[in-house]
């Protein structure tokens, strides 16, 4: 699929719109949220079921070739946000900072096939390992989930500083106690991960193998990142950690040590869920 030939089949591909309108919802609420200065965070979903596949070969010779493959991605379809695009643009104009991939059958290469009004070639975000990465934790998984949401939030943020907490069981235990919501939200609470070069391929990895278990992670010292049916959802997970965050820091910061949810009654909020 050409690019042009990508413009021409998608202009009336409802499903698809609905997508990347949902990509402008998030990007305004991570804006909003103080998440998201200049191009931080990054967005992802996959868009094979909804973007037709192209005809013959697919990726042409010229492709992007990457570092290593990622078999799960192959012929698979993937929209991300373009390299240095902000948050309060996205929200304002979706299809100028969002383009589609196209993978090749053994998932090694990546073409543009499509890149909205962008001018100018489309370059995916710098984050982009850790999108392929995760996509392919996700197909493993067998999930359902399409969408990945990568964001700067400032409590969790705040707290992947303290350097008490670098077990990701300890800083959960913390979290839930905060708050219940946190418990019925993300059960299985947030992954750690060290921190490591934003864009690497070695952080993509990372990322990879924090999802094969868990929806959320927060990169220590960087972000947080979460999966979900789409866009909202995903946002959803980061933002009911974060709040847990918040209140935790408030209390830190009024100069009271938060009493929390006691064993008991974190017991009893997951027996009820369960
Ligand atoms: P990109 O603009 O390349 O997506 O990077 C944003 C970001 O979050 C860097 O950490
Ligand atoms: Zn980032």
């Amino acid at each position: 699929m050409t690019e042009t030939d990508g413009a021409e089949r998608l202009r009336d591909n409802t499903k698809f719109w609905r997508v990347l309108a949902a990509a402008a919802e998030v990007a305004g609420l991570l804006w909003g949220k103080g998440w998201a200065e200049r191009n931080a965070g990054n967005l992802s979903f996959d868009v094979t079921d909804v973007v037709p596949a192209p005809d013959g070969a697919g990726v042409a010779a010229g492709a992007t070739a990457l570092p290593r493959s990622f078999p799960e991605l192959g012929g698979r379809r993937l929209l991300v946000t373009a390299a240095g695009s902000r948050m309060r643009e996205i929200a304002q104009d979706p299809d100028r900072f969002c383009g589609v991939l196209q993978f090749s059958p053994d998932g090694s290469r990546h073409a543009v096939a499509w890149r909205g009004r962008g001018t100018g070639t489309f370059a995916p975000t710098s984050e982009l390992p850790s999108h392929l990465a995760i996509h392919a934790a996700l197909r493993r998984r067998q999930s359902a989930h399409c969408a990945i949401v990568h964001t700067h939030p400032t409590e969790l943020l705040a707290l992947s500083h303290d350097a008490r907490l670098k077990d990701a069981a300890q800083l959960n235990r913390l979290l839930s106690a905060m708050h219940p919501e946190t418990v019925v939200v993300v059960p299985d609470g947030l992954a750690l991960v060290p921190y490591l070069l934003p864009g690497t391929f070695e952080q993509g990895l990372a990322a990879g193998v924090a999802m094969e278990r868990h929806d959320v992670a927060l990169w220590e010292k960087h972000g947080a990142v979460a999966v979900g049916a789409g866009f909202v959802e995903a946002f959803d997970l980061i933002d009911t950690m974060n709040a847990a965050a918040r209140l935790l820091l408030l209390c830190r910061s009024a100069g009271l040590e938060p009493e929390g949810l006691t064993d008991a009654q974190l017991d009893e909020l997951r027996r009820a869920g369960a």
